[in-house]
C-alpha cells in the first residue's frame, strides 16, 4: 500500500504503511517526529497500536474473536483449557503426546513451596483475593528466579500456569477460615481447581462434571483479548525485562479495575441493587443515560466491540445450560435479561454501540457454581494468564522490541526562578 502522507508546518513527511494478514493497516509515525518534531497524542491508546502481534484477532465490528486463526465459538465448544494455554504460547495445537506432556508438567507443579503458606498468615481475613494473588504470583520470583537462559523461562511458564490455580484456591480457602486443600495429581486442570476450592477434609468430596466444565468453557473465554488494559501493562513492565512472575503481578493488578476484569464483581452489585430496588431497571437504564450521574451499567460496552462481544453470546447461552444443568434459579439473571433487553432497545445505547461484554454473564454462572463475588476477577485472571504469558512471550522473542517509554505533551509552568524559603 502507498505509503500515507502527513503535512505540517508545511514539512510533508511520507510515512510507511503495513497492512496485517487480516487486512488492518496500520501507519508508521517513526518519521514524523524526526522530520516537525510534533508527537502524535492519543490519551487511553483508543486509535494507536504499540505492537503488531500473532496471538489474537478481533474485529469489533463483525463481532469476531479468534485465538491464533481459530474462532472463539469453535474453541469454547471443542477445546480443554490446557490445549487452549499450549495454542495461545507456543501458536500451535499441541498434538496428544504435547498436549499429555504438558498436562502432566501443569499437574507436578501446582503445588506451592511449603514456607510460601505462611505469606497467606499475614493477609486479614478479609483481603482482596486479588490483592493476594498479585502478590503471590509476584512472590513466586523469590523462589523461582529466572535464569539468563530460555528453560528457566519456559519452566517458570509452567510453574506460574500451574500454581496460579493453587494460590487462588488458598486465598478462597484463607478467606472462610478452612484449611487449604492440595492439588490433585489425577484430576483435570478445572477439576483440581474446583476441588480446591470446595473440597473439605471432614468428608470426601466429587467434583461435578457440570461445575468442571463449565469452569473449562470460562477459562477459555477469557484466554485473551489482544492489547487489553492488563495485557498491555504486562507488556509495558516486560518490555523493561522485568522477569515473568513481576510481569503478570502488574497485569493481575491493572485487571483489578472496575473498567476491566472488576467489572464482573461490580456488574453482580449492580443487577442486586437493581433486584432490592423493585427490580426498577429502566431507572437505572435511565441513570446510566444521565450524564450528570457517574452511574454506568457494568458489563456494557467496550472499547473495541461495535457488535456483540462473542463471548457474551456464549456466556448467556451457557447461563441458561449450567443453572438449569445444577438446578439453580437466580433471580439476578431475569434482572440481567430484562436491563439487556431495554438497554439494546434505548437509542442511547444503540447509538453508542453498547453491547454486554464478557462480564455481564459471566458473574451469573460464578455464583451458581458457588464462587463468591470477591472471587470474580481472580477467575478473570486464571483465565488470563496464557494470554498475558502470551503476549510477554511474543513481545521479549521480538528483536524489534524496545522499552515502552510514550511522549507526551507538557502543559506545566514555563521556566522560573526559585525563591529560598525564608523570602517567600
Ligand atoms: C473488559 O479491552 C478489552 O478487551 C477488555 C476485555 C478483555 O477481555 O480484556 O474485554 C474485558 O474489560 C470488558 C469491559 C468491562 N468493563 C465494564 O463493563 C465497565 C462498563 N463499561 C465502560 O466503562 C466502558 O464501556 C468501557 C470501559 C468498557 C469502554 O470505555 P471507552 O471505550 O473508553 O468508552 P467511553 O468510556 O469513552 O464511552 C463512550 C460513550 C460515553 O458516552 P458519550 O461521552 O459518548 O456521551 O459511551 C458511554 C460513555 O459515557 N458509555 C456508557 C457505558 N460505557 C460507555 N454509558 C453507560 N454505561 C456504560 N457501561
Amino acid at each position: 500500500m502507498a505509503n500515507a502522507k502527513l503535512e505540517l508546518n508545511g514539512t510533508t513527511t511520507e510515512l510507511p504503511v503495513m497492512t496485517g494478514t487480516e487486512g488492518e493497516v496500520g501507519i508508521d509515525i517513526g518519521k514524523f517526529r524526526k522530520d516537525t518534531g510534533a508527537i502524535m497524542l492519543d490519551p487511553g491508546f483508543g486509535n494507536t497500536g504499540s505492537c503488531t502481534s500473532a496471538v489474537t484477532f478481533i474485529d469489533g465490528e463483525a463481532g469476531i474473536l479468534r485465538y491464533r486463526g481459530y474462532n472463539i465459538e469453535d474453541i469454547a465448544e471443542e477445546a480443554r483449557f490446557p490445549e487452549v494455554c499450549y495454542l495461545l504460547i507456543n501458536g500451535q495445537l499441541p498434538t496428544k503426546d504435547q498436549l499429555e506432556q504438558f498436562r502432566e508438567d501443569l499437574t507436578y507443579h501446582s503445588l506451592i513451596h511449603e514456607d510460601m503458606k505462611k505469606f497467606f498468615e499475614g493477609f486479614p481475613p478479609t483481603a482482596h483475593p486479588m490483592a493476594i494473588l498479585s502478590s503471590m504470583v509476584c512472590s513466586l520470583s523469590t523462589y523461582y528466579p529466572e535464569g539468563r537462559d530460555g528453560e528457566d523461562v519456559e519452566l517458570n511458564i509452567v510453574r506460574l500456569l500451574a500454581k496460579a490455580k493453587t494460590i487462588a484456591a488458598f486465598a478462597y480457602k484463607k478467606s472462610i477460615g478452612q484449611p487449604f486443600i492440595y492439588p490433585r495429581n489425577e484430576l483435570s486442570y478445572a477439576a483440581n481447581f474446583v476441588n480446591m476450592m470446595f473440597a473439605v477434609p471432614a468428608e470426601p468430596y466429587e467434583v461435578n462434571p457440570v461445575l468442571e466444565s463449565a469452569l473449562n468453557k470460562l477459562l477459555i473465554l477469557h484466554a485473551d483479548h489482544e492489547q487489553n488494559c492488563s495485557t498491555s501493562t504486562v507488556r509495558v513492565v516486560g518490555s523493561s525485562q522485568a522477569n515473568l512472575f513481576a510481569s503478570i503481578a502488574a497485569g493481575i493488578c491493572a485487571l483489578w479495575g472496575p473498567l476491566h476484569g472488576g467489572a464482573n464483581q461490580k456488574v453482580i452489585e449492580m443487577l442486586e441493587l437493581i433486584k432490592n430496588d423493585g427490580n426498577d431497571y429502566k431507572k437505572y437504564v435511565a441513570l446510566a443515560k444521565d450524564k450528570d450521574s457517574d452511574f454506568r451499567l457494568m458489563g456494557f460496552g467496550h472499547r473495541v466491540y461495535k457488535n456483540f462481544d462473542p463471548r457474551a453470546r456464549i456466556l448467556k447461552k451457557a447461563c441458561d445450560e449450567v443453572l438449569a444443568e445444577l438446578g439453580v434459579k437466580d433471580p439476578l439473571l431475569d434482572v440481567a435479561k430484562s436491563l439487556e433487553e431495554v438497554a439494546l432497545s434505548d437509542s442511547y445505547f444503540k447509538d453508542r454501540n453498547l453491547y454486554p461484554n464478557v462480564d455481564f454473564y459471566s458473574g451469573i454462572i460464578y455464583r451458581a457454581m458457588g464462587i463468591p463475588t470477591n472471587m470474580f476477577t481472580v477467575m478473570f485472571a486464571l483465565g488470563r494468564l496464557p494470554g498475558w504469558i502470551a503476549h510477554w512471550k511474543e513481545m521479549r522473542d521480538d528483536p524489534a522490541m524496545r522499552i515502552s517509554r510514550p511522549r507526551q505533551i507538557y502543559t506545566g509552568e514555563t521556566v522560573r526562578e526559585f525563591v529560598d524559603i525564608n523570602k517567600r
